[in-house]
């Protein structure tokens, strides 16, 4: 059987063997200096035995005031390497590809140091209070993601992945809801999107140009005052010229509300506006389940890979059983082949 899923995508020097991708999700799980612990090697272990074409590795924050939570990975440190390189060691026995996300919750990080925004407002009005950033805490944030972005490519990861984001810091930045700075990080869309600008300019000249740098976006904020799929086309062919090479478009996260209604592929219409608009390669995440909504999404090139989360969580082995669905040879581990 012909499928889409099974065809491999190359962009600069790395083939993923197929379209999906583990997509990043933070297991809160680490030590509290941000290091890796036996969960996590079993975990990402599982799903490159499972042959994800590209695993993602979690949110890792760039400085540990930028950490979601206490349990967050974090690679501001090169004490911090070696773990990490453990799972990319082992993924590569399997010939999964390695990415590796790399953020900074800025006024939603749950630390004990002081947090940090683009202005001072907080996430929900209960929450703590962030301070607005100085350019130089603009200077040294954008430092941490060059720095993690230098490890990330020493350890050998094949992609890295900016998070821009459900909210967090760079998101903050981006939507006019969180950024109500005067200064050239605010403003129009231009203005606000510096930040970003500055931060993918810093990881490329760390990362090198032999391997592919994504971002992860929220395509809209789901509030009328906030990001529009029109901004984020803007966005989107502003991150093309910057030397972006594939955009992985989900939605929401900088308002306290979920967003108003979800359904299969919900934000899936996004990633195809963005692939189609701003001519950028583009990952679809959310609400994908089966195998036949991801042939759909490639067959018809609304995306070009497609990002599983909370499936491959119920379903490590999802890769496997859809290949062996389609027919096509046995792909999984050896020691597996005689459950399939
Ligand atoms: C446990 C968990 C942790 C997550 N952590 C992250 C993360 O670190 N970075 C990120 O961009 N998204 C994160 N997400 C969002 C997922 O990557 C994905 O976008 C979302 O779950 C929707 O996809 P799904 O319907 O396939 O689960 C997380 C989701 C879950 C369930």
């Amino acid at each position: 059987m012909m499928s889409n899923i099974f065809q491999p995508f190359t962009q600069r020097n790395c083939t993923i063997s197929n379209r999906i991708v583990c997509s990043p999700m933070c297991m809160y799980s680490a030590t509290p200096d941000g290091k890796v612990t036996d969960w996590h090697i079993v975990h990402y272990g599982t799903r490159a035995a499972g042959r994800v074409g590209l695993l993602m590795i979690e949110s890792t924050a760039v400085e540990s005031r930028g950490r979601i939570s206490m349990q967050d990975l974090g690679l501001w440190d090169d004490g911090q390497m070696e773990g990490i390189g453990k799972i990319v060691e082992f993924a590569r026995s399997q010939g999964v590809k390695m990415g590796i996300q790399l953020g900074h919750a800025g006024r939603k990080a749950i630390v004990d140091e002081p947090i940090i925004a683009p202005s001072a407002i907080p996430f929900r009005e209960t929450d703590r209070m962030p301070e607005a950033m100085t350019e130089q805490e603009i200077n040294e944030v954008i430092e941490a993601f060059g720095n993690a972005a230098r490890r990330a490519k020493e350890i050998g990861f094949d992609v890295v992945e900016v998070h821009a984001a459900h909210g967090y810091l760079i998101h903050q930045f981006l939507s006019p809801l969180s950024n109500k700075r005067t200064d050239k990080y605010g403003g129009d869309l231009l203005h606000r999107a510096r930040l970003l600008k500055e931060i993918i300019q810093t990881v490329r000249a760390n990362w090198g140009e032999e391997l592919p740098l994504y971002v992860r976006v929220s395509a809209v904020d789901h509030h009328p005052d906030g990001l529009t799929i029109e901004d984020s086309v803007v966005l989107a062919r502003m991150m093309k010229e910057w030397g972006v090479d594939l955009i992985d478009v989900s939605s929401g996260g900088n308002i306290p509300q979920p967003p108003p209604v979800v359904y299969p592929g919900y934000q899936v219409p996004f990633a195809e506006a963005i692939k189609k608009e701003a001519g950028i390669s583009t990952g679809a995440v959310g609400l994908i389940t089966t195998p036949e909504q991801a042939e759909e999404i490639l067959g018809n090139q609304r995306a070009d890979l497609v990002f599983l989360a909370r499936e491959l969580l119920r379903d490590p082995y999802w890769v496997v059983r859809a290949a062996q669905k389609r027919g096509l040879e046995y792909m999984g581990p050896n020691q597996y082949e005689r459950a399939f």
